[in-house]
């Protein structure tokens, strides 16, 4: 994973000044990379995680950097926890202007050898908890009568891809989510993009075998993984005050199936 060495809130014009911003599954990875772009533009982050090590370690590292961080541990796929987390933000800042729903997981497997425990795991972590943590940030989003949801799905959930039929469908079903939500918010000046990575080096990756791993690369225009950071500048973009965008998915991919 490539890490940014500059300290947070020093280098870029502070476009999400004082927004307050929840990124789910930012304990690490591409959601830890969106929290340091949204840090670096002024925004208050909010750094939630499944996993309490990474959610409460990531959330003090930020803010030793000077970064202003609330970490609060969150399961998306449990209506309940979500519920504490939106209550916990409004508590500590009073309002929700920016959504990111990044949280995901893979459970690959041919069609025929997919287990109902790992189709259902997959739909739950990557579509139904977009659903949840939406509704509840929508609610806090429309009375400020602003807002902005980013949904990060995946090339695959454009395109397809062998073994991911579970990853696919959820990807997919979360643009058909991004675009009607967008449909039913944009009267509150609420909009909802998504983000759809294509091959991102990340712990999420690393568990590829190489053959596989070579196999994709050959097949990226731009000859390289991308970075984490390549997903943060498409995510800053969609949540920046500026963007007159929404029902958008941007394929961050270096070129893939172009
Ligand atoms: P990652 O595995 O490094 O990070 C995912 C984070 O989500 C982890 O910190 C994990 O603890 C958290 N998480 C998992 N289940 C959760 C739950 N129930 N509640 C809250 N948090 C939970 O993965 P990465 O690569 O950073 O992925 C981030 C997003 O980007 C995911 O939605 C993934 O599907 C998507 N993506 C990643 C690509 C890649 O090549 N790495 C390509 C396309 C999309």
């Amino acid at each position: 994973m490539t890490t940014n060495t500059m300290p947070v809130r020093e280098d870029e014009q502070l476009k999400l000044k004082d927004q307050v911003a929840i990124i789910t599954g930012s304990g690490r990875g591409i959601g830890r990379s969106i929290a340091e772009a949204f840090l670096r533009a002024g925004a208050k982050v909010v750094i939630s995680d499944i996993n309490q090590d990474t959610c409460n370690q990531t959330a003090k590292e930020l803010k030793d950097q000077g970064g202003e961080t609330l970490g609060v541990v969150c399961d998306v796929t449990k209506s309940e926890s979500v519920d504490a987390l939106v209550a916990a933000v409004t508590k500590e800042w009073g309002r929700i202007d920016i959504l990111v729903n990044n949280a995901g997981i893979t459970r690959d497997n041919l069609i025929m050898r997919m287990g109902d425990d790992e189709w259902q795991a997959v739909i739950d972590t990557n579509l139904t908890s977009a659903f949840k943590v939406s509704k509840a940030v929508l609610k806090v989003m429309s009375k400020q009568r602003s807002g902005r949801i980013i949904n990060i799905a995946s090339t695959t959930g454009v395109h397809g891809n062998f073994g991911q039929v579970n990853y696919a469908a959820a990807k997919s079903g979360l643009i058909g989510l991004t675009k009607t939500v967008a449909l039913e918010y944009a009267s509150r000046n609420i909009t909802c993009n998504a983000v759809a990575p294509g091959f991102i080096d990340t712990d999420m990756t690393k568990k590829l075998k190489e053959e596989i791993i070579n196999g994709i690369l050959s097949r990226v225009p731009l000859g390289r993984m991308g970075t984490p950071d390549d997903i943060a500048n498409a995510v800053l973009f969609f949540a920046g005050p500026g963007a007159y965008v929404t029902g958008q998915v941007l394929e961050v991919n270096g070129g893939l199936y172009t």
